[in-house]
C-alpha cells in the first residue's frame, strides 16, 4: 500500500513522506532537557562545553552523515539548534516514543515526563487481552480511555500493543477448546483495530510470534490452532479492519551478534518471505530491543546487514520497547550507569546508518517504574537502571549517550 506522505509544518520545515509515526503538526519529538541540571560544577561546564562544541559541528556532521533517505529530503538544521533530542532525532528523521503504564497516570512528573520528551505512545498493558476482554463478553477499554484522555490533547500519537501474543490472555481464552480460536482471534482483532481506526496509527499485530530459541515459530496456542498460517490470518484480519493503519510484526532477541539472535534473524527473514509469497499485508518489522548488559556485550555489528535485508524486502524498521537490562553487571550504580549508557551508544550507532528505521520507542523513559525491576529483580536488591532518565527523572549517562549518537558526535560522549 502507499504510505500517505506528510507534511510536518514544525520549525525545521521538515518533510516526512512515509513515516507514519510522525507527527501531523507541532513538534516532532521534544525529549530535551532545557537546563541540563548536572551533578556537579565541573561536569556542568564539560557539558556546555560540548554543547557549544556540537552547536558549531553539528549541522556539519549532519551533512556529510545524513544520506538523502527513501523517505524523506535532509533535514535543514539552523546552527546552534543542537540543544534537544527532538531536534536532534527529527534531524535522523526518527520520532522518539515511550510505553506509559496506567500505574504511573497519578504521577504528574512521569506524565509530564512522557508529554515533553516523546511523540509516540504505546500503553504498556492497558491493550492486552486479559485487560481488555477479561471474561467472554466483558470488554473493557477503560486502561486505554485513560490514557488517551491523558494524553490525547497534547499531540501524541498512539502505537498499539498487542493483537495476537502467546502472553497476558485470559483464563477463559486458554481453557478454550482450540477450535474456538480462530474465531476469537477473528473477532478481537477486528474489534480492537476496528474501534481504533483512525486513532492508532501502528501495531504490533503479531508479537513475539519467533521460538525463544531462534529455531521457526514459536509453540503456542495459536499456532496449535490454526498452524503456521496464523501469521498471514491475522494480518489479513488486521488490514481490513483499518486499511491506512501500519501493520508490525514485532519481537525480541534480533539485536545482538549472538548465535541465538542470528538464527532468529533466518527464521524471521524466512517468515517475511512466507507471508510476502502468499500476499499477506506486512508493513513493518518491530525490534523490541531489549537489551541485555554484560561487561562486553552484546556488539551490534551484524545488524545494519539485517536491517539492509529487511529494508531490500520493502519493510520499514521500528524499534518498538527499548532498554537496558543491567541484572548481570555487578558493578556500582555509577559505573552501572556507564555501561548501560555504551550499550545504547553502541545500538543507536547501528541503526543510524540505516534510512528504513522511523522511529524508537522505549520501554519507559525513567527507571521509576521500569518493568524489569518485577520481571528480573537484580540479585543485589538494588534498582535495575535501564532508561536514560533516573528515578528522580534526571538524565543519566545513557542520555548523554542518545544525544551523541543522533548528533553524529560520539567524542561527545565517549570523551566525558
Ligand atoms: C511487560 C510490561 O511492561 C509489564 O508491566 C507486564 O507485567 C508484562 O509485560 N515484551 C512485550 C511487552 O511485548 O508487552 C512486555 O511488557 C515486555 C516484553
Amino acid at each position: 500500500m502507499t504510505p500517505t506522505p506528510w507534511t510536518l509544518p514544525h520549525h525545521f520545515g521538515v518533510k516526512l513522506v512515509t513515516n507514519r509515526w510522525a507527527q501531523p503538526f507541532g513538534k516532532l519529538i521534544d525529549l530535551s532537557w532545557p537546563g541540563w541540571p548536572r551533578r556537579s560544577a565541573g561536569s556542568l561546564l564539560l557539558w556546555r562545553l560540548g554543547l557549544g562544541l556540537l552547536a558549531t559541528c553539528a549541522p556539519l556532521l549532519l551533512s556529510a552523515l545524513s544520506p538523502a533517505s527513501a523517505y524523506g529530503a535532509v533535514v535543514a538544521v539552523a546552527p546552534g539548534s543542537c540543544t534537544s533530542l527532538s531536534e536532534m532525532a527529527s534531524r535522523r528523521q526518527w520520532c522518539w516514543g515511550t510505553s506509559f503504564d496506567v500505574q504511573a497516570i497519578n504521577d504528574a512528573e512521569t506524565v509530564q515526563l512522557a508529554k515533553t520528551r516523546a511523540t509516540v505512545l504505546v500503553p504498556e498493558n492497558a491493550l492486552k487481552w486479559e485487560v481488555v476482554n477479561p471474561s467472554p463478553g466483558t470488554y473493557d477499554l477503560s486502561d486505554y480511555a485513560a490514557l488517551e484522555s491523558l494524553f490525547g490533547q497534547s499531540a501524541m500519537r498512539f502505537r498499539g500493543h498487542p493483537l495476537v501474543w502467546h502472553d497476558q490472555l485470559p483464563a477463559w481464552l486458554k481453557s478454550a477448546p482450540a477450535s474456538s480460536l480462530p474465531e476469537f482471534l477473528r473477532q478481537h482483532i477486528s474489534w480492537l483495530v476496528g474501534i481504533h481506526r483512525g486513532r492508532i496509527s501502528s501495531w504490533d499485530v503479531v508479537n513475539e510470534p519467533l521460538a525463544h530459541d531462534g529455531k521457526g515459530l514459536r509453540p503456542t496456542l495459536w499456532l496449535n490452532a490454526l498452524g503456521p498460517g496464523y501469521v498471514a490470518q491475522a494480518l489479513r484480519w488486521a488490514r481490513a479492519a483499518d486499511p491506512d493503519v501500519q501493520l508490525v510484526i514485532n519481537d525480541y532477541g534480533l539485536e545482538g551478534d549472538d548465535p541465538v539472535s542470528l538464527l532468529k534473524r533466518q527464521s524471521l527473514l524466512q517468515l517475511v518471505r512466507n507471508l510476502q509469497r502468499e500476499g499477506a499485508p506486512l508493513d513493518a518489522i518491530g525490534l523490541q530491543a531489549h537489551l541485555r548488559a554484560s561487561r562486553d556485550g552484546p556488539s551490534f555489528k551484524t545488524l545494519p546487514g539485517f536491517l539492509a535485508e529487511l529494508r531490500q524486502l520493502g519493510l520499514r524498521i521500528v524499534v518498538t520497547e527499548l532498554d537496558v537490562n543491567d541484572h548481570d553487571l555487578l558493578d556500582p550504580p555509577a559505573l552501572r550507569d556507564r555501561r548501560v549508557a555504551e550499550i545504547y551508544r553502541d545500538f543507536l550507532t547501528a541503526l543510524a546508518a540505516e534510512p528504513a528505521v522511523e522511529g524508537i520507542v522505549q520501554w519507559g523513559l525513567s527507571d521509576r517504574y521500569t518493568w524489569l525491576n518485577h520481571f528480573e529483580p537484580r540479585v543485589d536488591q538494588a534498582p535495575q537502571q535501564p532508561l536514560p532518565f533516573d528515578q528522580e527523572h534526571q538524565p543519566k549517562a545513557a542520555f548523554a549517550a542518545i544525544c551523541s549518537v543522533l548528533n553524529g558526535d560520539l567524542d561527545a560522549f565517549d570523551q566525558k
